[in-house]
């Protein structure tokens, strides 16, 4: 029920902070020891405070809601890799540190990522950086806010709805400012595939992206699950990328939809802003403010292509 999704909500905005304690007093720690693990391969980080932070959440979780199913990307790693089947049960989906490289690199764009699937679609939302203290939170049908909750100012302390300012419509991707991601694999094939496609927004106009014109710019936040909070703030126009797991974007579709914005998966997926579970195990997304935005849903379809 909406009482019930509220409470969830008020009890995952509590984990979330408490989360980011452990982040702020691990980030200085594995700075100085460099105690960083390396999964697939060099660039694929992991750090005890991961770990530490997907056992404090689990722990939680599964005390206050025993019924609930888990989806973690420590415990998916632990697991072996093996994608588990989804059901029309409860399911936390959760990313305890989104932006690893970013937190074991001091750059401070990292935070816990806490969503609900409920009957196999992201119903709430949760997005903690504590190092920059914003709090992203949306409930489906509720609308998406931003909050500073340590902050001094009023104003800032205060949930305020996303996005932020009403964007103009997009006239063309060429003029937008798109979030892109490297993501961690590097193997030739994707760096060739996602440097042609950065190539094609950013540079020549002729060549360029639809309209003849090139992106304002490329922005890489680090962690998916900020790309989309930005999306959902407004300060991105658009954010793809190729690569992310369920709990890099089940908190953050909830953010965006709610805040107005869209969500597809990858080549062929239908454009219908429904992250279902293909959508959220199908590792290519797109995300992209304002809905209803005819030519920004054009130019979306022509990249999807
Ligand atoms: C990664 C980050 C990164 C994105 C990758 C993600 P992690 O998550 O979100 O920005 O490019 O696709 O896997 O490993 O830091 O939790």
């Amino acid at each position: 029920s909406d009482a019930e999704l509220q409470s969830i909500l008020d009890f995952t905005i509590g984990l979330a902070r408490r989360a980011g304690e452990v982040m702020l007093e691990g980030s200085e720690k594995i700075r100085e020891s460099g105690a960083t693990d390396e999964k697939k391969n060099s660039v694929d980080l992991v750090t005890e405070y991961d770990v530490k932070v997907e056992q404090l959440v689990i722990g939680e979780l599964s005390k206050a809601y025993p019924t609930f199913k888990f989806i973690g990307e420590e415990t998916f790693a632990a697991g072996g890799y093996k994608r588990p089947e989804m059901t029309d049960e409860p399911t936390f989906c959760v990313d305890p540190i989104d932006g690893t490289t970013n937190f074991v690199h001091g750059f401070p764009h990292a935070c816990i990522s806490l969503g609900l699937i409920v009957a196999r679609r992201p119903v709430l939302g949760v997005i903690y950086n504590p190092f920059l203290d914003q709090l992203y939170t949306a409930r489906k049908g509720h609308g998406a806010f931003l909050s500073s909750p340590h902050s001094a100012l009023p104003v800032l302390a205060a949930p305020r709805r996303l996005p932020l300012a009403r964007p103009r419509p997009l006239p063309s991707l060429g003029q937008g400012l798109l979030g892109i991601e490297w993501g961690s694999d590097r193997s030739r094939e994707m760096v060739e595939k996602k440097g042609d496609s950065f190539k094609r927004l950013a540079g020549n106009p002729a060549e360029g992206v639809e309209g003849g014109r090139m992106a304002h710019s490329l922005r890489s936040y680090g962690s998916a699950a900020l790309n989309y909070a930005m999306v959902a703030q407004g300060g991105l126009d658009l954010y793809w990328e190729i690569g992310c797991w369920p709990w890099d974007i089940c908190a953050g579709a909830v953010i965006v939809q709610e805040a107005g914005g869209f969500v597809a998966g990858g080549h062929g997926a239908p454009l219908d802003n429904d992250v279902n579970e293909d959508v959220l195990w199908g590792r290519k997304h797109i995300v992209v403010r304002a809905i209803g935005d005819t030519e920004t849903e054009k130019g979306v379809d022509a990249q999807k292509r």
